[in-house]
């Protein structure tokens, strides 16, 4: 590196002439009231993702003040700076269709300010993802801290966790067990406290794909918003930050095959969020590295699902972390390991693991000859009706069901789901197979997490709590049923999906991994000679809709834009 590479004489404004450059940045700074000491010290960015649409990342200002403390105990010199934040609930159509432009922000902020190394503060389902790609591409020393998993709630002497409880006692409702009283006392116990979802959702899967990866300091996954470690290894990661300001290592140096394949192992062997695939294949994709559907079957073949954790099991974030946390998983995962991969905290991952806490008699973490299931959580399907690939979270759906021939009963859109679904004259046993289609990236836009079609009404009452359901759409880490997600390509595009009809027979075998559409070829043909794309989305003539629609890639390619 050069002397201009460094501190606040890095990626100066062009005015024509640097040293007028650097006098103006240093005299705008100084009206913060440094002093020339503080300004000679390697800088460390810290991304401050706080906003008052965010309970999960409720956490952030204290987060802040850990890490600048670290930074300034190792002698850097901390500078938070703002990105756009995404919550689930609170991102109008989908926080899928914002994580691309978080990516963006925060890829170009990074670059745009001077920072020798960045703390990427992250935690509700898309930011970590987004800060992973952002880092991918823009190369400079990173390492993650997650704002960590909430505590749970009770209801009645019932232990609840969002969002697995969520969908179950809404589900509840919408059969008619429970009254509108107790809904709303349920609203005000599902998430007690600050923090991210509890169970195994998205954003408990990238927390601990990213410690996997390498990207974060061993432990930082699992610790709870609430507990004083997640202020002490915020403190820990500023620190180690300052350090990789002057040796590294970049993220692209941590990112490696090796690692990815190990965050592949990691989301089979938890259980993890079928989303956890799309994210990795879009951080992988920003670093050259193709992940391969094929192989992470393979691996889901030969790992098992190790932690005993809601929506696959039955315990929470805060029963794993006391009972090793990550850690005590992947020294289950040895043998499937890459365990020389480097991480940002200059030891391979076989030192980080070996260096982690044991803790006797814990019953969360189990031993591949005890596992809760054989095989992984995830698996990939293939047929004509998904040529380009399906995914099915298998550890969480219902044994039942693996293997399953019904009747189609077929929604166009979102719009149509949510007019039909409970129609009293809808044609549906439990038998059938719901189809949603025109939920894909383009198709909804932002591929929604409305692959989780709701059991009919009339169905429920009847006591009905699982049915196969096909969709292009996305699915919550946290729900629990027999959902085939991410149809690729997407019916928006004219996927096989699109040309599927009422009556259709699909046919689901998960052992041999097959989606088939039994209607014949002439018939399709024919279909689709008669098949026209939908209209276009209102307002997709311009702005970040048209980018998005115009640059946004199949589920296979992670979701990420083209032109990244
Ligand atoms: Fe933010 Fe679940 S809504 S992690």
């Amino acid at each position: 590196m050069t002397k201009t590479d460094k501190g606040m004489r890095k990626g100066l404004a062009h005015y024509g002439d640097e040293a007028f450059s650097l006098y103006m940045r240093r005299a705008f700074i100084k009206a913060m009231g440094y002093s020339d000491d503080a300004l000679t010290r390697p800088i460390i960015g810290i991304t401050d993702t706080g906003s008052d649409y965010n309970a999960c990342h409720g956490g952030m200002p204290k987060l802040i003040e850990a890490v600048k403390r670290g930074v300034m105990l190792a002698g850097g010199m901390p500078m938070a700076f703002p990105t756009i934040s995404v919550h689930e609930s609170f991102s109008h159509p989908t926080s899928m269709f914002l994580r691309n432009l978080m990516a963006m922000d925060t890829e170009e902020m990074m670059r745009a300010q001077p920072m020798d190394a960045v703390v990427l503060i992250g935690g509700c389902d898309k930011t970590v993802p987004a800060q992973l790609m952002a880092a991918a591409s823009a190369d400079i020393p990173a390492a993650v801290v997650v704002t960590g998993p909430m505590m749970t709630g009770r209801y009645q002497g019932e232990r609840l966790g969002a969002c697995t409880d969520c969908r179950r006692l809404w589900g509840s409702y919408r059969a008619g067990q429970l009254d509108d009283d107790a809904i709303d006392e349920i609203t005000g116990r599902l998430a007690p406290t600050i923090g991210t979802c509890m169970v195994m959702g998205t954003a408990s899967t990238m927390a601990c794909m990213t410690e996997a990866l390498g990207m974060m300091l061993p432990g930082g996954a699992t610790i709870p918003a609430v507990n004083a470690d997640r202020l002490r290894i915020a403190e820990r990661t500023g620190r180690r930050a300052v350090e990789m300001a002057q040796s590294g290592p970049r993220p692209s140096e941590v990112m490696t095959a090796d690692a990815f394949r190990n965050a592949l192992v990691t989301l089979q062997a938890i259980g993890g969020s079928t989303n956890g695939l799309i994210h990795i294949t879009a951080v992988a994709r920003r670093l050259g590295i193709a992940i391969d559907l094929d192989e992470f079957d393979r691996i889901g073949r030969e790992v098992p699902v190790l932690i005993d954790l809601k929506p696959s099991g039955e315990h929470y974030m805060e029963n794993l972390h006391e009972s090793g946390g990550l850690n005590a998983v992947l020294r289950e995962l040895k043998p499937h390991l890459a365990l020389d991969a480097p991480t940002i905290t200059g030891r391979p991952l076989r030192e980080n693991i070996e260096a982690g806490e044991r803790v006797p008699g814990q019953n969360v973490v189990r031993s591949p000859d005890r596992p809760i299931r054989p095989s992984g959580g995830l698996a990939v399907l293939c047929g004509n009706l998904a040529p380009g690939g399906a995914i099915i979270k298998h550890s969480a759906a219902s044994p039942e069901l693996m293997s399953h021939k019904g009747r189609a009963v077929v929604f166009e859109s979102l719009e149509d789901l949510a007019r039909r679904i409970d129609d009293p004259d809808l044609d549906v046993d439990a038998d059938s197979v719901l189809v949603l289609k025109n939920a894909g990236p383009k198709g909804a836009p932002g591929m929604p997490e409305a692959g989780y079609l709701p059991i009919p009404k009339k169905l429920g009452r009847r006591g009905v709590k699982d049915m196969v359901r096909i969709s292009d759409a996305r699915m919550s880490g946290t729900a629990f049923g027999t959902i085939v997600l991410h149809v690729t390509p997407e019916a928006y595009v004219g996927g096989p999906l699109a040309l599927v009809q009422n009556g259709d027979m699909v046919s689901l075998d998960v052992v041999a991994r097959r989606l088939e559409l039994e209607v014949d070829a002439e018939e399709l043909q024919s279909r689709r000679r008669n098949w026209s794309a939908p209209s276009p989305h209102p307002g997709s003539n311009r702005g970040y809709l048209k980018l998005y629609l115009d640059s946004v890639q199949q589920a296979d390619q992670g979701c990420d834009f083209e032109f990244m």
